[in-house]
Parts: structure tokens; sequence; C-alpha cells
């Protein structure tokens, strides 16, 4: 672990793996984070965001069934201003089983972890500037939402995070955790000690919950709509978002 990050350079990941199944058959032969929202292919946000806060070298972990897709609409990133290195996924096993790709990409750094599908109405550049101010550690993104069940749900003591729920069936708050995550090099040894949850998957929730207990997780609240555009009702809410920004 470094244990001074204020001047490292961070780098990013996108993650842009799994099925999309909630959007079939839209996802039957596209990947979701390709879909036009706006007018631009989905991922192409995510890239802006990363871009705009400074972040240019970028990573995207993608399935083995569209990682050729992503080539021919991304490219090297000259379009973006920015560089891209492409990892696949073999199997969807999980958030943090495809973040743990990037260990060699991340070589001893911060990474900015994004999930291709959440959509934002503002920069990403608050969280990561508050990231600079840390020693060390992970920070997330809350945002308050009418839907808690749907996310990971913060529980709070007083103003501290003491765990994190993945979709729980009572959440103990509303403040959902968005899908930008930002951790320092220790995210891959963690990563190596965490079990599949019942749904089978190599959950985020269970890394957050590590750099909880180690005292190590700090959170920034996010201004600003946002959506997961993982459903067709907020892929709908994910345009309306986008064309608004564009204005
Ligand atoms: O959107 C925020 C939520 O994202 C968080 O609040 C949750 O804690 C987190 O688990 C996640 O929940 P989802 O159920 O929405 O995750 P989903 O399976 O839709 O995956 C999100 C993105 O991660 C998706 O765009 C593709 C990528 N992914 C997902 C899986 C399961 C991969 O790259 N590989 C995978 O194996």
């Amino acid at each position: 672990m470094s244990d001074n990050i204020n001047n490292e350079t961070l780098k990013g990941v996108i993650l842009a793996g799994g099925l999309g199944t909630r959007l079939y058959p839209l996802t039957k032969v596209t990947s979701k984070h390709l879909l036009p929202v706006g007018n631009e292919p989905m991922v192409f946000h995510t890239i802006q965001l990363l871009t705009e806060a400074g972040i240019n070298d970028i990573l995207i972990v993608t399935n083995p069934i569209h990682v050729g897709d992503f080539v021919n609409v991304l490219g090297s990133g000259k379009e973006f201003g920015c560089e891209f290195t492409y990892r696949v996924q073999e199997e969807a096993k999980g958030i943090a089983h495809a973040l743990a790709l990037a260990e060699g990409f991340a070589a001893g750094g911060s990474t900015v972890v994004m999930l291709g599908d959440n959509i934002f109405e503002s920069s990403i550049r608050q969280v990561v500037q508050d990231f600079k101010t840390q020693q060390n550690g992970a920070r997330v993104l809350l945002k308050q939402v009418d839907d808690p069940e749907r996310f990971g749900v913060a529980n709070f003591n007083g103003n501290k995070i003491v765990s994190i729920e993945e979709k729980p069936d009572h959440p103990k708050s509303n403040f959902a955790v968005v899908g930008v995550y930002i951790y320092d090099s220790s995210v891959f040894e963690i990563i190596r000690t965490i079990e599949p949850s019942q749904r089978g998957e190599y959950e985020i929730t269970s890394v957050n919950n590590v750099y909880i207990e180690r005292g190590q997780l700090s959170y920034t609240i996010l201004q600003g709509e946002w959506v997961d555009a993982g459903t067709i009702d907020s892929l709908a809410e994910a345009h309306r978002i986008i064309l608004n920004r564009k204005e």
C-alpha cells in the first residue's frame, strides 16, 4: 500500500462485463454499455467523466463476446484524448472478480473504478479531489434514493459508515452506494480474501466492508442526478439525464 497517494496519478477502470440480462432482448447481441444513451453509446459517458476528472489512462474490462465491439467503437483512445487498455473477464463472476483483472494495470497505484452502466448528471471531480486528501484506503460515493433495496446500502453510526449491505430486504438507510469507487493498491490483496455471495458473485460490497473493518473507508455525497441504467425504466431515465447534460 502506498502511504502517500496525494500526488499519485490515478488510473481509471471501467467495468463493462456481465451479461445485462435484465435488458434482454436489447442485450442479446449488444453489450449493455454500447446501447445508445442520448446520442452516444453508454460507455462514452463513463469515459468522458473520467477524462473530465483528469484520468487519461483507462482499462476497460469486458466479456469475451463483446470485447471486439468495444475495440471497434473505442479504438486506442486517441479520439477521447486518453489511452485504453482492454481486458477480458471470461465469466461474469461479479464486480470484484472483474476488478481483480486490473491488478497489473494498476501497477501498485490507486484506481478510480466505474461501473459502466452508471449515468451521472454532474462530474466525478469532487470525489476524486476528496480521495487525494486521504493518506490511504478507499472512498465511495453515496446518494439518497427512494429504492435503496436495489443497491448496496450504507449503515451509519452517526455520520460514520459501519457496514454496507448488498440489496437488503430491509435497508437501514436510504443512502445507496453509487458505482464509482476509488481504491488504493491494497484492493487486490483484499479481493483475494473475499468469498462469493449467496448469488455466487464476488461482490464489491464485500471489498468495501473490509475497508470499513480496517477503518479506511471514506465517502462523498454525490450532487446531481444518478441512475444505474440496468433496467428498461432506468435506461429511459439515463436518456433524459444525458440529453439534459448535453444541453
Ligand atoms: O449501480 C450501483 C450498484 O451496482 C451498487 O449499489 C451495488 O452495490 C453493486 O453491487 C452494483 O449492483 P448491480 O446489481 O447493479 O450490478 P450489476 O450486476 O448490474 O453490474 C454493474 C456493472 O458491473 C455492469 O455494468 C457490468 C459490470 N460487471 C458486472 C458483473 C456482475 C462486470 O464487469 N462483471 C461482472 O461479473
